[in-house]
């Protein structure tokens, strides 16, 4: 096969951090490449370098068998490489076709050299309906979920006439329906001869789509994997040189006495819909619910980030006032968000001091912080969270997308917790941490911690949960005891059709 793409020996430095090691990739004309390794593997790296925005330190670059000396972005655009991202913000005020075509819009020939709004719409139509998009090209951009704004994103790509489109962990945010709709739409786009790389941790979305498998392990290349040998097991053995037993434990004893009873509580989004719930000693409680059912502004406001229009909060049994999070935290209720670059993590700050963050008053020696005893817990946690960094006083942006999930976790554990509400803890997290963070919300539990999971990934759910409530449009729909736990009986509660559930 002549490949589209053929990198080899990759080095890349970043200072004395070596990100990548010789690293080898090739993919050829209609063909998914899936790219799997453990948090700070290298893979967004890598894929940065293929986009032209890192230049290797080292190593060979080939496009269409011709080596490529100086890739830069537009030459990368230019070759036709195009990236899907997540956000595009910046542009909210567009509509989808604006972006779609953003500097290359069809104008109507005048002096004045105004767009063909018409002509526009239409293009993007084209491309959307191929990519089986319900909406339009004059849809403001504002107005769409993630899963549509990644299929703007894919039509754009298309527009440029993409040869190679590089998805890295386009499912993380995704619903079961909305990441079955996007692998359909990738096949399709393998189908029409457009090569994918394709970055997820979640394992059974390759093992499904990936007509090949690179795994990266710690900057290194470990294995090139053939369709037949495309499992879970064997990825999971090369990316941590080992195989991974069980990643769910049970609990050590039945669930007792409640921790944290909410009742009747009114959030400003639904505040007609009151919501009652209870989390016991020594059970982990799944709350599981479609994107927009409430989950997030249910925790934020148990948390005091979003005020309460009403309800009770009741923490082992005597009720308190939880309206700011520092009164929450005052409490030892804690939240881990769902958005960590939005609510969790000072990217610009040192690694340590976004772990101290909270203990800083317990940290303080007449008024100032005791930076050696800083630095002692920082290294404690990175210790008993497997924390991936080289050096602690580098800026939480350094880090790998799932290290930063551990340094939002690492912040709390520091402090004596007796609730804690995750919220989508393991996205974009691979699955030896996958395994740790279940390990370690298993032994708060066990400890006596209230653990409440929010989470969208069912296989997780189901996993780690000991009971799961599901929410629908803002209201409890019902609750399933672990031997009730199937993916029918969630989907079915979380789209409003009750069945074979009591209620909460
Ligand atoms: N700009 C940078 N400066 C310093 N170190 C960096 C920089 N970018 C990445 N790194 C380091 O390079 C390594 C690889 O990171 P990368 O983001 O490529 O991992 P990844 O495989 O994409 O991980 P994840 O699955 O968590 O997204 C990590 O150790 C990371 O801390
Ligand atoms: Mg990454």
């Amino acid at each position: 096969m002549t490949a589209f793409l053929r990198l080899s020996g990759i080095h890349k430095r970043f200072g004395p951090v070596a990100a990548l090691s010789g690293v080898d990739l090739a993919v050829g004309p209609g063909e998914v490449l899936g790219l799997v390794g453990e948090n700070g593997a290298g893979k967004s790296t890598l894929m940065r370098i293929i986009g032209g925005v890192h230049a290797p330190s080292e190593g060979r670059i080939e496009i269409d068998g011709v080596e490529v000396d100086r890739l830069t972005v537009p030459r990368a655009i230019a070759a036709g490489i195009a990236f899907v991202h997540q956000e595009l913000s910046n542009f909210d005020n567009l509509t989808v076709a604006e972006n779609i075509f953003l500097g290359r819009m069809p104008t109507r020939g005048g002096p004045l050299r105004l767009v063909d709004t018409r002509a526009l719409n239409a293009d993007a139509d084209v491309l959307l309906t191929r990519l089986g998009a319900t909406f339009a090209g004059d849809t403001p951009l504002s107005r769409l979920s993630l899963a549509q704004m990644q299929l703007a994103e894919i039509a754009k790509a298309l527009s440029l006439n993409a040869r190679l489109v590089i998805m890295d962990e386009p499912t993380s945010s995704l619903t079961a329906t909305e990441t079955e709709r996007l692998l359909t739409v990738v096949d399709s786009l393998r189908a029409s001869g457009v090569s994918i790389i394709f970055i997820t941790h979640r394992l059974s979305e390759i093992e499904w789509l990936a007509d090949r498998v690179t795994v990266l392990r710690d900057g290194r290349h470990v294995a090139d994997l053939e369709r037949d040998d495309v499992t879970a097991p064997v990825m999971i053995r090369h990316m941590i040189g080992r195989d991974l037993k069980s990643v769910y434990t049970p609990p050590v004893a039945p669930p007792g006495a409640p921790v944290l009873q909410v009742t009747g509580l009114r959030t400003p989004r639904y505040p007609d819909r009151p919501v009652d719930l209870t989390v016991r000693r020594g059970e982990i409680l799944g709350l599981a619910g479609l994107i927009g059912a409430g989950r997030t502004e249910l925790a934020e406001t148990i948390f005091g980030l979003t005020p309460a229009l009403g309800g009770e909060v009741v923490l082992d049994g005597a009720p308190v006032r939880l309206t700011t999070p520092r009164q929450a935290i005052a409490q030892g209720v804690f939240l881990v968000p769902e958005d960590r670059k939005a609510h969790g993590l000072i990217l610009d700050f040192p690694i340590t001091q976004n772990i101290s963050l909270p203990s800083l008053g317990q940290l303080a020696r007449r008024g100032l912080v005791d930076r050696r005893a800083e630095t002692v817990l920082a290294e404690r946690q990175k210790a008993a969270l497997d924390l991936r960094a080289s050096n602690l006083d580098l800026p939480a942006s350094a880090l790998s997308g799932g290290n930063q999930q551990k340094v939002v976790l690492a912040r709390w554990l520091a402090l004596s917790p007796r609730v804690i509400l995750f919220d989508e803890p393991t996205r974009g997290v691979d699955v030896g941490a996958k395994a740790e963070i279940y390990r370690l919300m298993r032994a708060l539990s066990d400890e006596g911690v209230g653990v409440l999971m929010i989470s969208s990934d069912m296989e997780e759910v189901i996993g780690v949960s000991d009971r799961v409530i599901v929410m629908h449009e803002g209201r409890i729909a019902g609750s399933l005891t672990r031997d009730q736990l199937s993916e029918h009986a969630i989907l079915s509660l979380a789209v409003g059709q009750p069945e074979n559930a009591r209620h909460a």
